[in-house]
């Protein structure tokens, strides 16, 4: 089986993008080939024969690929839940072609990160949620989580989620940590997570002024992923 995270999010508008940036663009320093794929991008730009996705080019330009077709191979404008997209933009999320577009990287590249779209439970079609797609692809799952209040119950739930429907979850990583000035639920979040679940924490990333998903600016997230997260843990 190909080596890979599938990043899932408690929530959209999380950092999934932002941490799947950051792993790739640490693992190819490493010498790493890494694919990235985003599934099914939806609130894509552009006119509706050639969508692109922000999300998809960010993820493309971190990791240097060269096949973008592969990256992004579902792509809607309307920023929705794909089973509503698929309706309102006459498109099926064609299921099959996006595990094809999964095996041709992995023919190409040492290592695949894989962004979600939302959270667990996004339907992609009617029964079809964002969890079953991460069951047929077969890879772990990294949780992203911000770090603040509520933490506890989303990453519990989506822990859960995982859990019931037999996915293998790696580890979990905060995100916006502040960097000074903690409040007390960040200050203790991480560790109340671990106590209750048992999943590795793989680290928190912090709130970075100079990264830029739209813009397609890294800033300084290679070298503060480098520092903050265990990016052994990915390969292991
Ligand atoms: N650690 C961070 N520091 C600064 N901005 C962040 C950070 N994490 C996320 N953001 C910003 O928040 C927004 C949502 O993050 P993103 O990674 O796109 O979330 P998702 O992919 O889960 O929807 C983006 O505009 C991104 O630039
Ligand atoms: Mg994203």
């Amino acid at each position: 089986m190909a080596k890979g995270i599938f990043v899932v999010g408690t929530d959209t508008g999380v950092g999934k993008t932002i941490v799947s940036a950051g792993l790739a663009l640490v693992l190819k320093e490493r010498g790493i080939r890494v694919g990235v794929m985003k599934p099914v991008a939806t609130g894509c730009v552009g006119p509706m024969n050639r969508l692109v996705s922000p999300d998809a080019v960010f993820l493309f330009e971190a990791a240097q690929n060269e096949y973008a077709p592969l990256t992004s191979p579902v792509r809607y404008r309307n920023p929705v839940a794909p089973s509503v997209a698929e309706v309102y933009e006459n498109l099926k999320v064609d299921i099959k072609s996006i595990l094809k577009a999964y095996r041709e990287l992995t023919k190409i590249y040492d290592y695949i990160i894989i962004e979600g779209i939302g959270g667990l439970l996004v339907p992609l079609q009617k029964k079809y949620y964002v969890a079953n797609l991460v069951r047929e692809i077969g890879l772990p799952i990294l949780i992203v989580s911000p770090i603040g209040l509520g933490a506890i119950n989303h990453t519990l739930l989506t822990v859960d989620s995982a859990l019931i429907r037999g996915l293998f979850v790696k580890g979990i990583i905060f995100n916006r940590a502040p960097l000074v000035n903690f409040s007390l639920a960040e200050l203790t979040n991480p560790k109340v997570i671990h106590d209750l679940t048992g999943i590795p924490i793989l680290g928190s990333l912090p709130e970075l002024d100079d990264v830029d998903v739209e813009h397609c600016r890294f800033g300084k997230l290679p070298e503060v992923f480098k520092d903050r997260i265990n990016v052994n843990a990915f390969l292991e």
